[in-house]
């Protein structure tokens, strides 16, 4: 029996590579391990907290299909959906919302921080977390390959899974794990914080040389080493660490050079993936048609552990 795998991205803008060598990377990976039953979906009912615009979330969901595609997520190796085309998902954390309670979710970081920020909650990312639950528990998964950022999101998945267990004395939910692969759990930014759209300091996965060129001469390099710490940091995503060490030696102190070589090698890497990119762009039907029958499949998935569920609680 095949593991059971699942994960998912927010379409709420262009993947950077924090994205990519954090996760999506991993679900190609692990699809072409042939180990895992491999479920990899578009969070859009996530992403909705942030995209309110009807016409900007149907462009975004289907620029993520592209991008999976792209980066060699193959339909037919793992089920490949839009979130929202699944409703046992909003179901079942419905179900869930009524065994959590709002102490636990004001102790995650995500409320935390809007709170320490002052700023205003809607219900939605409040409740992130339970949504987040239901989409890795409908699926009785086993590993859930994500960035460091998702792993308290993953401890509540098992927290709500142990809690309805217990509470309806039942077996429906396996506790997940996160996969999250130590050397890129937090991938930096040009500025050295975490890569994050919000932060402003990403390299979008299939940026254009010219934009590469732009994010990578900005950089934020201190002057106190021989090594711009931020440039070797996103270098090494791109080449072992006993490749740059000639590299970096022989241009000690030369920032500039050092750039102009992580451009270089940000490039080669993305070119591929950009042209590979460019000739799906040009079929959407297919694109919207893989995003149909990965549905299917997903709410054949989805729907047993939703019944299981159902008849735990008694409204089945
Ligand atoms: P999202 O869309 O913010 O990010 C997608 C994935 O990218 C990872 N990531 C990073 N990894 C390393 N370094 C970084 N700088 C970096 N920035 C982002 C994230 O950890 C994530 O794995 N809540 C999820 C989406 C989601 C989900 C799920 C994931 C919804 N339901 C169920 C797994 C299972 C999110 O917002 O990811």
């Amino acid at each position: 029996m095949k593991k059971i795998l699942l994960s998912g991205v927010k379409p709420t803008g262009r993947p950077h590579i924090g994205n990519y060598f954090g996760a999506m990377k991993q679900f190609v990976d692990l699809q072409a391990s042939e180990k895992y039953d491999c479920h990899l979906f578009i969070a859009d009912y996530h992403a909705l907290n942030l995209i309110q615009d009807a016409a900007e979330m149907r462009r975004l969901t289907l620029d993520l299909a592209l991008d999976y595609l792209a980066i060699g997520l193959d339909p037919a190796q793992s089920v490949i959906f839009k979130q929202s085309d699944v409703p046992a998902h909003t179901e079942l954390a419905w179900i869930f919302d009524t065994i959590v309670t709002m102490p636990y979710l004001m102790r995650a970081h995500a409320y935390k921080d809007a709170e320490a920020k002052d700023k205003e909650l809607n219900v939605g990312t409040f409740n992130y977390p339970v949504l987040m639950a239901a989409d890795i528990l409908l699926y009785g998964t086993d590993i859930v390959p994500v960035g460091a950022d998702q792993k308290q999101h993953v401890e509540y998945a098992r927290d709500i899974a142990l809690k309805f267990n217990h509470t309806f004395k039942s077996e429906a939910f396996k506790l997940p794990e996160d996969m999250i692969m130590k050397d890129v759990a937090t991938v930096p930014g040009t500025d050295g914080r975490k890569m994050s759209k919000s932060y402003g300091n990403t390299i979008p996965l299939f940026a254009e040389r010219e934009e590469i060129a732009k994010a990578v001469m900005g950089i934020v390099t201190d002057s106190s080493g021989d090594v711009p710490t931020n440039v070797y940091a996103i270098h090494k995503l791109f080449r072992t660490e006993a490749d740059l060490k000639p590299l970096y030696e022989a241009n000690k102190g030369k920032y500039k050079a050092l750039k102009e070589a992580l451009i270089e090698d940000v490039d080669a890497f993305v070119k591929p993936l950009r042209e590979r990119r460019a000739i799906l762009a040009k079929d959407e039907g297919k694109v919207i048609e893989i995003l149909r029958q990965g549905a299917k499949k997903a709410n054949e998935a989805a729907s047993a552990k939703l019944v299981e569920a159902k008849k735990a609680v008694g409204v089945l």
